[in-house]
Order: structure tokens, then sequence, then C-alpha cells
């Protein structure tokens, strides 16, 4: 969201800003600055880890800093003889005319990189950590013009910053709310900055899709029901995308009886988004196909209350989905992605489905309706059934799909599941990039049975026993699966955030939005796609 928010000030600017409607204001976090407004100036620098007590290891640009203020930010850190460890900051004030605060933060070793063990940049998380810290320290020091050092990798620092300065406050009252701030990347002593700027507008954009699937996920269930949700991707999309907006009728004309099973229950009409971006002309798109339950009460086979709220997220996949095409089309890659969104609530009523319903998909395959709860993996049936008609190179979706995967993985990576070494192998590769990793799966036959065992259908929705539930759900959703790249990243360990990750705030997280943006500009590079 952030991302934009320079270029928004100067939209404001010419806009009267009273005509800008509350709804809009709610729907999309947008923020403006009053124009009387006093800017507070800060500066971000970073810093190697050091051992030595009488010298600072600087980035190339925060030397340039000490140099032109004649040393003495690397004074003023020598006065106190313990070096900075990473993830610790600094702050100095009164160092330079131009900064109200400079802000030193310690990025960790020089040349840390790729870590195999943990199958992540180092270098690039720690940049993405620091930077983040920084400037939320910086926010509540009141200052809200922050320039930060792009650290040696741009589009990271870029990452942290936006990612970090990210909340959903939409429905507080003002007082309440962060303030806005505006971020650039701190430029003048390079030697390419047109390059820079670029590198940090990619990372901007990578994090604004971010925030989108973020604060989707964030929205209460009752202002976010499948209509709102269609009605804002098309806000957000629409400009560079082609959005369908498909109903109940439309459903039931392709014969999607396993979607319309979990709608049922509700009064909330489903709905079944169909979005296009063509970045490039091709005959096989990437299919991108997203869970979006827009609240999973368990239906009949009802879930306890305690933390139930936390179901208005179950359309993380859906948010992602969407948050990954933001990003894509304002990168303009140059590529042909088309994506299928179910939306509905999944709620105990009258005319809900009850455990023993046997109900027909798409593809003609019964399936008996043992747990209402296993929503998830019946609507994704029809959604995956219905991608295949268009010949894509590859199918991945995203679904908070089960508990289970929470049980294997927490938040340490997201589950997948997929039938292709090359793919696992990309996806793997872009998430080493993102930070935002990913850790395989298995797609045994061993599950398969689980689910093909049943009394009075071809399949059951839940595998008998609780064991294996991530593999058994995965298991379910490759019997709608022709496609032979076919991915399925369980997100439900992932979707909230409790700390875990430095440069998230606490809440929902909107991963692995980043890491399927990656792994779509990686995509963008095969010519087929
Ligand atoms: N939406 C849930 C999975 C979930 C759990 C997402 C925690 C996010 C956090 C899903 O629809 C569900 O309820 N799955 C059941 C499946 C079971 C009934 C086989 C589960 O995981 O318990
Ligand atoms: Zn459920
Ligand atoms: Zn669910």
């Amino acid at each position: 969201m952030a991302a934009s928010i320079v270029k928004r000030v100067s939209r404001v600017k010419k806009l009267n800003i009273s005509h800008i409607s509350a709804r809009y204001k709610l729907l999309t976090g947008f923020r403006h600055f009053s124009t009387s407004k006093q800017w507070n100036k800060a500066l971000v620098l970073g810093v190697y880890e050091n051992e030595s007590t009488d010298s600072i290891d600087f980035t190339g640009t925060a030397r340039k800093f000490d140099e032109k203020a004649d040393g003495k930010i690397s004074q003023l850190l020598l006065t106190v003889k313990k070096p900075l460890k990473c993830g610790k900051t600094r702050t100095l004030h009164a160092v330079d005319p131009e900064f109200s605060s400079v802000l030193v933060t310690c990025i960790g070793k020089r040349g840390e990189g790729y870590d195999e063990l943990e199958t992540v940049d180092k270098g690039r998380e720690s940049i993405r950590a620091a930077v983040a810290k920084a400037v939320l320290q910086l926010r509540e020091l009141g200052e809200n013009e922050i320039e930060v050092d792009s650290c040696g990798d741009t589009e990271a620092s870029a990452e942290g910053c936006h990612l970090a300065l990210f909340s959903y406050d939409d429905l507080k009252a003002e007082k309440s709310r962060k303030p806005a701030v505006r971020i650039s990347c701190a430029t003048r002593y390079s030697q390419d900055k047109n390059c820079m700027e670029e590198e940090w507008r990619k990372g901007a954009i990578l994090a604004e899709g971010q925030n989108l699937s973020r604060r989707l996920m964030e929205m209460p269930a009752n202002l976010l029901t499948p209509t709102k949700f269609a009605e804002i991707v098309k806000e957000q999309l629409a400009d560079k995308c082609e959005v369908l907006v498909r109903d109940k009728d439309w459903a039931e004309s392709m014969k999607m009886g396993s979607f319309l099973s979990v709608a049922r229950g509700s009064v909330e009409p489903p709905v079944f988004l169909e979005i296009e971006y063509k970045g490039r002309q091709s005959d096989s798109p990437l299919a991108l196909v997203g869970k979006g339950v827009t609240f999973d009460t368990g239906g009949i086979s009802i879930k306890p209350s305690q933390g139930m709220d936390a179901m208005r997220g179950d359309m993380g996949g859906a948010a992602c989905v969407a948050g990954s095409l933001l990003s894509v089309s304002k990168l303009q890659l140059p590529v042909h992605v088309k994506a299928f969104i179910p939306l509905c609530e999944n709620m105990p009523s009258g005319s809900a489905t009850k455990p023993g319903d046997v109900v027909t998909a798409m593809n003609g395959k019964t399936i008996q309706v043992d747990n209402t709860d296993a929503e998830g993996r019946l609507i994704l049936a029809d959604a995956l059934c219905y991608s295949e008609q268009f010949n894509p190179s590859l199918i991945l979706d995203m679904a908070t799909l089960t508990g289970a995967i929470d049980v294997a993985l927490g938040a340490g990576a997201a589950g997948v599941f997929t039938n292709s070494d090359d793919m696992w192998n990309k996806l793997q590769k872009a998430s080493v990039r993102s930070g935002d990793r990913v850790w395989r799966m298995p797609l045994f036959n061993h599950y398969t049975k689980k689910i093909t065992e049943c009394q009075l259908a071809d399949l059951n929705n839940i595998g008998g026993s609780r064991s294996g539930g991530a593999c058994t759900a995965a298991a379910f959703l490759k019997e709608f699966v022709n496609n032979k790249n076919w991915l399925h990243l369980d997100i439900a360990g992932v979707m909230s955030n409790s700390g875990d990750v430095a440069y998230l705030g606490k809440g929902m997280s909107g991963r692995p939005t980043r890491t399927v943006i990656e792994f779509i500009n990686l995509m963008s590079k095969e010519t087929k796609n």
C-alpha cells in the first residue's frame, strides 16, 4: 500500500480531498497527507556487524553520508564501546541539518547470502528485518518522511520498509490510526540512480501485492462478503486485467455441485471470479486458483467458538491470488495468467449440506461430504476442473486448507504438494529470493486410498482419521487435476503472523504472495507461457 504513498501524495494535492468518499477510503486504506503538515525528515543508514571497537563498517551509502557529515556519525557510534549486533539500532539526532533523526541499523555480517539448511538468503532477510525495525522506530518518533539506505539490495530494502509500515486500521478512529509516512530510497550517492529507483519500485510493488492480500484477509467477514471481495478486486485490477464476476446461476450451469454445496448454507450469494492478465499472447496461460471462503464456521460440523474469528482469513488463498495479480500486472511481466476464485461463506443453516450428503462435482465425480468443515477442497475441486478447460501450462492453487499443515510446519513454510520436480525447484528458488519459504510434502497413493474408500460415493471429503490430514486433503484435490504441472500450496500454517517474521506486524500475513510473484516472474522467462 505504502508503495504508492508518494505518488498518491501528488495526486491528493491536485484533488479536493473531501470529495474522496469515505467508502473508498475504507476499502482501500487510502491515506492522505494534510498539506499543512510539517515534514519531519529522517534517514536510515545500514552498518555491517563488526567486532572492532574503533571502526564502523558502513554500507556504501552510509559511508558517503558519514563523509558528508565530517565523520560525525562514526564518531557518535564509537562513543559507546559495544559494537552494533544484527537487528540492533542506534538513533542519532542533530548530526545533519537536513534530518531530525539519523537511525543506524545493523544488517548483519558483510557477504552473508544463501544458507542451504535454512533455504533462505540470509543477507536479504537481514536487510528486510533491519530496515523494517528502523522505519517503525522512526514512525514512533513522529518522523513522517524517511529516506532509506538501499543496504546493498535495494529491492529487499524497499520490501522491508513497505511491509513493515502496513497496518489495517481503516475501521479505527483517526486518532488511533498509525500516521502516514512518506518513504523513499537514498539514491543521492548512487552511481546508477535510475537502476536503483527501478529496483526500489520493484520491491515496493512486491510489498504492495502482499499488503493487498493482508488487507483482504484482515477485513471482517461482515464487510468482506463474496460480493464485496469481487468489487474490491475489480477496483484494484480492472485497469490492468479483465475481471469476470460469475454468479450462482452461472455456477449451476457449469454443474459446480461441489462448490455450490458449500455456499448453500449461507444467505450471502456465492461468486466465482475469473481474472485474466495478458502480458503476452499465449494459448497456454498460467492458472492460479485460490480458496475464497470469506468465513468458515465449519458448517453443520461446526467449529469450536474459540479463535473462530480467524476464519475471516479463510479466503487467504483468494487474497494471495489477487495480491499476486496486482503486482504481476503493475510490474507488467510478459506472461499470460488466468485466475479462478470460488468465493462463498461456509455457514450452518436449514439449507446447509449435512454430513453424509452426496454431491456431484463438475467432472462428474460424486463426493460424500462426511465433514462440512472440510469445505475448502469442495470449492477447489470445481475451480480446478474449470481451470483445466483453458489449456494451462501449469496450475497453482493456494488455500488455507488444513489445520494439519499448521501442526506439521507451523509458520515456518507453506506446504507444497506437486507432481512436478521442475515446478518444485522453481518455486523453491522463488522462495529463497522472497524469504517466504516453502516445503515439499508427499502426494502418495497411500493418501489417495484414504479418500477413495467411500461408502456412498466415488470420494469421501475426509480421510477417516486425523493422521496426515494435509496430505489426504491434497490427495483429494489431485482427483480433480490432470495437468502435469500442478502445485497445491496449503497456506493455513502461514495465514497469520504472531511475531515470527520480523518485518510483518502481528495479524494476517499475506504469505506467500511475494513467493508466487517471483515464481511467475521466473515462469515468464520461459517462452511458452
Ligand atoms: N479453514 C480450515 C483450515 C484452517 C485451519 C485454516 C486453521 C486456517 C487455520 C479448513 O476448512 C478446515 O476446517 N479443515 C479441517 C479439515 C478436517 C475437517 C478434515 C481441519 O483442518 O480441521
Ligand atoms: Zn473448514
Ligand atoms: Zn476452511
